[in-house]
């Protein structure tokens, strides 16, 4: 390890709560698909952060956005218009298709879960005072915050904070049954992602998102869906929903979105149609900071580069290339059992839990991926990888399979 990365680490551990459980290396800049650390060694990012950075790092049209927002106007309040909150409002409106949408702007995907359990809240208060339940599922994840902590399916997280309430119930996450049980006229909300990102990227079955929209339209709930990591082109289609039942669309009420948005800087957002997007009113709920002129204009040159550029059909492809790649992988080692996932989040499955370890000696090998659980590895690749990285990625993987497979047994 080089002294500037242990000088770091040592400041670090005297100057930060010890809340993340670091890697052991220090970035100091990217290029698109690359990062380079502080000792200069060059690695592929498979992994874009945590399924943030989707046009790549340092992306020129982003930072001329930026500093030519900055240089303008950075923050005024929401006590006042600024245009480039509304316009990324209408650009968000056509890339889901709902001519009668509106949006709400914040800074984190948690914050973005927050408000629309907030204002499924609402919602489900006017029909009935103690409508205020929500319906998630295990293995979900939906942020840190305690509301959207009580929501996330994972009772290890919830553990050192309870109590957290108990208006949300957790079902599993392929029991279409169990979903339907579990609503009632007491629920204002169904709350689902497509593809469980965190949750060790597994796709919810089909049955599952149809029994969350039939039983939200029994009881008159919203069925909000959590694209924090899935949207914005990252599965093949500007949203997971467009495509989820069978490559058929599952009809949302409330879309909620961040870490792609603006490329790395913090926005979060959600997005209502229909009577859905008409219920916050003012004072309802509010942020210092969402919505700002330099954020919104960041985002808005994330949506051009997507769309200018046919990211949405690319992550498509690319993610066919990805998936046999990993197919062939699975040919090649007898600790890999299969593939979850599409487009371009996909995990590769192990039959045992060595994924850390082999996460570990592919980042010491300049290839970053996460174990995303103790038997998955995930790769989240920006939007922007080519074909010829896409294989290089699975190279780098296909050598820290072998070498883990090679060492010997503890
Ligand atoms: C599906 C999903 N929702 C919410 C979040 C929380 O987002 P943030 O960390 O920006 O609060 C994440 C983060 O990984 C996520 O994957």
């Amino acid at each position: 390890m080089s002294t500037s990365f242990e000088r770091l680490r040592a400041r670090e551990a005297a100057s930060l709560m010890h809340t993340y459980g670091r890697l052991p290396v220090a970035f100091a800049s990217g290029d698109g698909v690359w990062l380079v650390d502080v000792d200069g060694r060059r690695y592929i990012d498979a992994l874009s952060g945590l399924a943030v950075t989707a046009l790549g790092h340092a992306h020129p049209a982003v930072a001329d956005a930026v500093a030519a927002q900055a240089r303008r106007l950075v923050h005024t309040s929401n006590l006042y218009f600024t245009e480039p909150q509304i316009m990324l409002a209408e650009r968000l409106a056509w890339t889901l298709g709902w001519s009668d949408a509106r949006a709400f702007f914040c800074n984190s995907g948690a914050e973005a879960n927050e408000a629309a359990l907030k204002l499924a809240r609402l919602h489900g208060k006017r029909r009935h005072p103690d409508a205020v339940g929500v319906v998630a599922l295990s293995g979900s994840f939906h942020g840190r915050t305690l509301g959207a902590l009580a929501a996330t399916g994972d009772p290890a997280k919830h553990r050192p904070f309870e109590p957290l309430g108990t208006w949300v119930t957790h079902v599993p996450y392929d029991d279409a049954a169990a979903l339907d049980a579990a609503v009632d006229d007491r629920t204002c909300a169904v709350l689902v992602e497509v593809v469980q990102g965190e949750g060790g990227v597994r796709t919810v079955p089909t049955d599952v998102l149809r029994a969350a929209r039939d039983a939200c339209d029994r009881v008159g709930a919203l069925l909000i869906v959590d694209e924090v990591q899935t949207g914005l082109g990252r599965l093949g289609s500007w949203y997971g929903w467009q495509t989820a039942l069978d490559g058929a669309p599952l009809v949302v009420d409330v879309v909620c979105l961040a870490k792609a948005l603006a490329n790395g800087l913090p926005i979060g957002a959600i997005v209502a149609r229909a009577e859905a997007a008409k219920v916050f009113e003012p004072g309802d709920h509010a942020t210092t900071f969402g919505g700002g002129p330099v954020v919104c204009a960041a985002a808005l040159a994330v949506l051009d580069v997507i769309e200018r550029e046919g990211l949405v059909a690319r992550a498509a492809s690319l993610g066919q290339r990805l998936a046999a790649g990993i197919d062939d992988l699975g040919t090649a080692h007898p600790a890999v059992t299969g593939r979850r996932g599409r487009g371009l989040l996909q995990a590769v499955t192990l039959a045992t839990p060595q994924a850390p370890a082999i996460a570990g000696v592919a980042l010491q090998a300049g290839l970053i991926v996460n174990a995303v659980a103790p038997d998955a590895i995930r790769f989240a690749p920006p939007l922007v990888v080519t074909d010829d990285q896409i294989d290089q990625i699975v190279t780098r993987l296909d050598a820290a399979l072998t070498a883990v497979a090679l060492e010997p047994n503890p």
